[in-house]
């Protein structure tokens, strides 16, 4: 299976920061921050990787990732998403030629997990799949509605979280995914949004769950920057 780095959109939330440069490449503890999500696709047996950037600051990924091959990478390609804010399944959509009609691996640049997707990347067939961890503060997030323990709906970001589950940055896509894209509209805040694409499989029946195992926080927030830098730093056997 091949992988797909998202690491496009504007980052706004950490100004001045990203005013230095792109928000994948600012330090989680002793690395840049995209090295965690390479490093979560490379432990699951993925070596052909593409990152898919965007914004002013895009030529910093070739300096710092070169060609891939210091993580154990095969192959690394990289895209440059035009609309910097247009959203996830548009940074998506920049990976269908790469993707070759095969599935796909997507993570999202910004997201940190030690868990180990190995045997959910090998087992995959058809559909989709999402990772769920429960968080404190769902309503920041990709949220599942359950009926009987299946998904019937994922809310974006809602006032009133069904579930104290949020939906990571991690995702299983067969190469329907770039014909559900076409489809999209763009949502209130403008964007072409991750979870109607999962809601396109949800209306399929095919979409598949599971929880994620392990330690997970997205990166894109003070608050969560500084969470993932905790963690890291906490776990590093360097760090005393
Ligand atoms: O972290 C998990 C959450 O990520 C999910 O629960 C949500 O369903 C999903 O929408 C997303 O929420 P955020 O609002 O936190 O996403 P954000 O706009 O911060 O984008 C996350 C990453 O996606 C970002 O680090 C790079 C990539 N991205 C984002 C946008 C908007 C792109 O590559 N291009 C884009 O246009």
């Amino acid at each position: 299976m091949k992988g797909i780095i998202l690491a496009g959109g504007l980052a706004t939330r950490l100004y001045p920061l990203t005013h230095a440069t792109n928000k994948h490449l600012l330090p989680v503890y002793d690395k840049p921050m995209i090295y965690y999500p390479i490093q979560t696709l490379v432990k699951a047996g993925i070596t052909e990787v593409l990152v898919v950037t965007s914004g002013p600051h895009a030529g910093h990924f070739l300096r710092v990732l070169e060609n891939g091959k210091q993580f154990g990478l095969t192959h690394l390609e990289y895209a440059y998403q035009s609309t910097s804010n247009g959203g996830i399944s548009d940074a998506l959509a920049y990976a269908e030629d790469f993707a070759d009609s095969g599935p796909i691996t997507v993570i999202l640049g910004d997201n940190t997990t030690d868990a180990d997707i190995s045997k959910a990347v090998q087992t995959f067939k058809k559909g989709a799949k999402v990772f769920l961890k429960k968080v404190p503060d769902p309503q920041r997030f990709g949220v599942p509605v359950f009926e009987n323990n299946k998904i019937i709906r994922i809310d974006e970001k809602p006032q009133k979280p069904a579930s104290d589950f949020a939906v990571v940055g991690l995702y299983i896509f067969d190469n329907r995914c770039f014909d559900f894209i076409r489809t999209l509209q763009p949502s209130v805040r403008g964007e072409l949004e991750v979870t109607d694409l999962n809601n396109k499989y949800i209306e399929l029946g095919e979409l598949e769950w599971a929880e994620l195992d392990g330690f997970w926080t997205d990166a894109g927030t003070f608050k969560t920057l500084f969470k993932a830098n905790e963690y890291w730093a906490a776990s590093s056997t360097s760090y005393n």
